[in-house]
């Protein structure tokens, strides 16, 4: 555990209490996804109740015998944050999976919204990462996303069949078997991480990844009445000064313009060591899938034209959503250095530069 003297850490824990409950209390306002608007009653509920909480997936009774062994990976856990979706996370997330004997778990929390009434709190998205970091999965949880395609390794998508039998003992055993685990989700934020570096210990590191919130919303086709991602934001930078080493946060442009550096930073971030280069699997996944002659769209599109995906939006905006998000999120595309349009005419016009300055101004790893 971390070694700090006494009163630090009960400092610490006092500020980890604090954060949460404003995590909490602006959690509600903190996302535009349309599932959590649905539930957000239910949310807000359940995630003040801590008494209760989640049932699933959930630590054997005491007394009862271990289930099958339940040996950790022994390796690191990696978790893709991003505040909200169309952030480019399954690129990045797709990437670091690239890491040799990585389980991937795309999206964990989605079973949640589609196949129990259960809404997610911050609880329950605890105990899924933590039951997946010692591969305690539960049978339901495991069957379903199995069957989604939700587990995955370098090759895609894993135990991926209708067979309940088959997709549990073959998610069990495909998780004990790999040593690095890498989880991806959209649906916790960041307010939530101090308690679960606490839980996991030193061997969790988070990925935050932001991206210009009008890319985020010329796909999602809405304006919003307020921009949601400055709390998330504002506090990525508490859980670093909180716990030194386990967070870095990469802005998806960066990672556009600079593929090669970034995940360099990244791997050196992740494996601990300084002087690191490139694993070979990482670096061809970069030079596939950064091509230009494969861009493609869709929504978990992993095939970028990266430099011109990173700006497309530019081109298909409209005026009212480009102005609308630039009084909204004002404050957000200031923080990540980038310009405002103020008119459909400059957005188009290409010689308009997106950053205020060529240098990457966001995207920050702390390399050991
Ligand atoms: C959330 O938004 C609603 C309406 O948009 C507002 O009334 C409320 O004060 C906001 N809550 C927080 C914590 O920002
Ligand atoms: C809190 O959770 C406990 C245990 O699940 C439950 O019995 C209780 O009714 C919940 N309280 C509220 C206010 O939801
Ligand atoms: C797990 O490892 C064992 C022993 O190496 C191997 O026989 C088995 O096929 C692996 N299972 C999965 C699901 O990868
Ligand atoms: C595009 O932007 C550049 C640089 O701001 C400007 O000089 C040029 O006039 C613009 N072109 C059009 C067609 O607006």
């Amino acid at each position: 555990m971390m070694m700090v003297p006494r009163p630090v850490r009960h400092f610490g824990q006092l500020l980890i209490a604090l954060l949460f409950l404003l995590g909490i209390k602006t959690w509600s306002n903190s996302s535009f996804e349309v599932t959590q608007e649905k539930g957000r009653d239910a949310i807000l509920r359940k995630s003040t109740n801590l008494s209760g909480g989640a049932s699933l997936p959930r630590a054997p009774p005491e007394g009862a015998a271990p289930p099958a062994p339940t040996s950790p990976p022994a390796g690191s856990t990696v978790l893709v944050l991003s505040s909200v979706g169309r952030s480019g996370s399954s690129f990045l997330a797709e990437l670091l999976s690239q890491r040799p004997n990585t389980f991937y778990s795309f999206e964990p929390m989605h079973y949640y919204e589609k196949s129990t009434r259960m809404a997610l709190s911050p609880r329950l998205a605890w105990d899924i990462v933590e039951a997946l970091s010692s591969c305690r999965l539960e049978e339901h949880w495991l069957r379903t996303t199995a069957r989604r395609g939700l587990l995955r390794s370098e090759a895609g998508a894993i135990c991926q069949t209708t067979d309940a039998e088959l997709a549990v003992s073959c998610g069990g055993e495909s998780c004990r078997n790999r040593s690095h685990l890498l989880v991806k989700t959209i649906r916790m934020r960041v307010s939530w991480l101090p308690e679960l570096l606490l839980r996991l210990g030193p061997g969790l590191r988070v990925v935050h990844l932001v991206r210009d919130p009008r890319a985020s919303f010329s796909r999602i086709l809405h304006i919003p009445r307020k921009c949601s991602f400055p709390q998330d934001l504002f506090m990525v930078d508490t859980v670093k000064k909180l716990f030194p080493g386990a967070m870095a946060s990469v802005k998806y442009e960066d990672l556009c313009l600079d593929a090669e550096g970034v995940a360099t930073d990244l791997w050196r971030f992740i494996s601990g060591d300084s002087t690191a280069a490139l694993p070979p699997s990482w670096a061809r996944y970069i030079q596939v899938h950064t091509a230009p002659s494969k861009a493609g769209r869709g929504a978990y599109n992993t095939w970028r034209d990266s430099q011109k995906e990173a700006e497309q939006w530019r081109q298909e905006i409209d005026e009212d959503l480009l102005l609308g998000v630039e009084k909204s999120c004002g404050q957000v595309i200031e923080l990540l250095g980038h310009n405002k349009f103020h008119s459909l005419a400059n957005a188009r016009n290409w010689s308009f530069p997106l950053r205020r300055t060529p240098r990457a101004l966001y995207s920050h790893i702390d390399v050991p």
